[in-house]
C-alpha cells in the first residue's frame, strides 16, 4: 500500500476508508453482517429492515448480467427488533454500524427510527426508493410524501439520519428534492438506489429473467454507473455542505471510486460487485484506489473531493 490517506467521515462518523457496503446484498443476516464485519468495509451498513420479519419476493428474483445484475429482492430482512438485537455484537468489530430502514408508511420509519434513536448504531439511512414491493410507490419520486416523511422522521432524535434516493434524470427533480433537503436535518444522502422497473428479456424462453412483478426489476451495476455520478454531480451542486453524500452505482474498481470522489462523494458504498466477488473486493478496490491517487500524487481525498475539471 501508498500513503493515500483514505478516511473519511460522515456526519461526525470516521471511517477508516472510503469504501463500505450498500445495504443490498449479504447483509441480512447475522454471519452476513459478521463477514462484513471481518472485511475492509470501512462500515457495516444493514439490509433495509421493515417492521415485521418478510420472505421477499418469489424467485427468480435477482440474476447476473454481463455488467451487473437485475434484481427484485422485495425487502427480504429479518424485522428491524432483529437488528436493534444485534448492534452490540456488530459494534464488537470496531467499525461504525448503519442501519437502513425502509417502512411502507411514515408510521412505521417513525416507529423504526425512534427505536434506533434509543439504540447504539452510529447511522440510521433511511430507505425512499426500493422498487421492488407491488403496489408501493417509491417515495423519493413523490416530493409531497418525501417532504411529510422528512418532517416525521427528523424530529425523532439526534443520531445522524441520513436518506436513500432513487436516481433522477431532470434537472427540475434534482432541484425539487434539493429544495426540499434543505428544510430539514438531513445529514446525508445515498445517491443512488438501482434503476428501479427495468426488463431483461431472454430471447430463447422469450420471458423475463427475474419473476416477481412480471419481470420488472431494479437495474445494478456498471450499466448504472454515469447516472450514478450524474445524481452524485447534481445533488454536490446544489446542496450545502452540511449535506454530504454517499455515492453508489457500478464501483467495481478503484478508478470508478475515484470517479465518484471527483464527482463529491463523501464515502461509497458497493453493492453488486460485493455480490459477484464477495468481501474481499473491499481491500482491493480500497488498494486500487490508493494507487490510482498516489500516482496522482494525491495524499488525501479532500485532494480531489468535489473537483471535477471542466472540459
Ligand atoms: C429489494 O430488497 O428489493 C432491494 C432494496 C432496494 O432497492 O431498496
Amino acid at each position: 500500500m501508498n500513503n493515500v490517506d483514505l478516511s473519511t467521515q460522515i456526519a461526525g462518523v470516521a471511517l477508516d476508508s472510503y469504501i463500505m457496503n450498500a445495504s443490498g446484498p449479504k447483509c441480512t443476516n447475522l454471519e452476513e453482517l459478521t463477514v462484513i464485519g471481518e472485511s475492509n468495509s470501512a462500515a457495516i451498513m444493514t439490509k433495509s429492515c421493515t417492521i415485521a420479519p418478510r420472505e421477499g419476493n418469489p424467485l427468480p428474483r435477482y440474476q447476473d448480467l454481463p455488467l451487473g445484475s437485475i434484481q427484485s429482492m422485495g425487502l427480504p430482512n429479518l424485522g428491524y427488533k432483529a437488528y436493534l438485537e444485534m448492534i452490540p455484537a456488530l459494534k464488537q468489530h470496531g467499525k461504525p454500524v448503519v442501519v437502513s430502514i425502509s417502512g411502507f408508511s411514515v408510521e412505521d420509519n417513525i416507529e423504526m427510527v425512534s427505536a434506533f434513536q434509543q439504540s447504539d448504531v452510529d447511522l440510521i439511512e433511511v430507505n425512499f426508493s426500493c422498487p421492488n414491493i407491488v403496489g408501493k410507490a417509491q417515495v423519493a419520486y413523490d416530493f409531497e410524501q418525501t417532504e411529510k416523511s422528512l418532517a416525521a422522521i427528523t424530529a425523532l432524535g439526534d443520531k445522524p439520519i441520513g436518506i436513500k434516493l432513487a436516481p433522477y434524470f431532470d434537472m427540475s427533480h434534482f432541484i425539487a428534492m434539493a429544495n426540499i433537503l434543505k428544510r430539514y436535518p438531513v445529514k446525508f444522502i445515498t445517491c443512488i438506489n438501482s434503476i428501479g422497473n427495468t426488463l431483461v428479456i431472454d430471447p430463447i424462453t422469450e420471458q423475463p429473467i427475474i419473476k416477481p412483478k412480471g419481470g420488472f426489476g431494479g437495474l445494478c451495476g456498471e450499466y448504472i454507473k454515469p447516472i450514478g455520478l450524474a445524481n452524485v454531480r447534481a445533488f454536490r451542486q446544489l446542496l450545502d455542505d452540511d449535506i454530504q453524500i454517499i455515492g453508489v452505482g457500478g464501483i467495481s474498481n478503484g478508478v470508478d471510486a475515484f470517479e465518484y470522489l471527483l464527482a463529491g462523494a463523501d464515502a461509497v458504498q458497493v453493492a453488486t460487485c460485493f455480490e459477484k466477488q464477495g468481501p474481499n473486493c473491499f481491500q482491493r478496490i480500497e488498494a486500487e484506489l490508493a494507487l490510482f491517487m498516489a500516482n496522482k500524487g494525491y495524499d488525501c481525498l479532500a485532494d480531489a473531493k468535489g473537483r471535477l475539471k471542466p472540459l
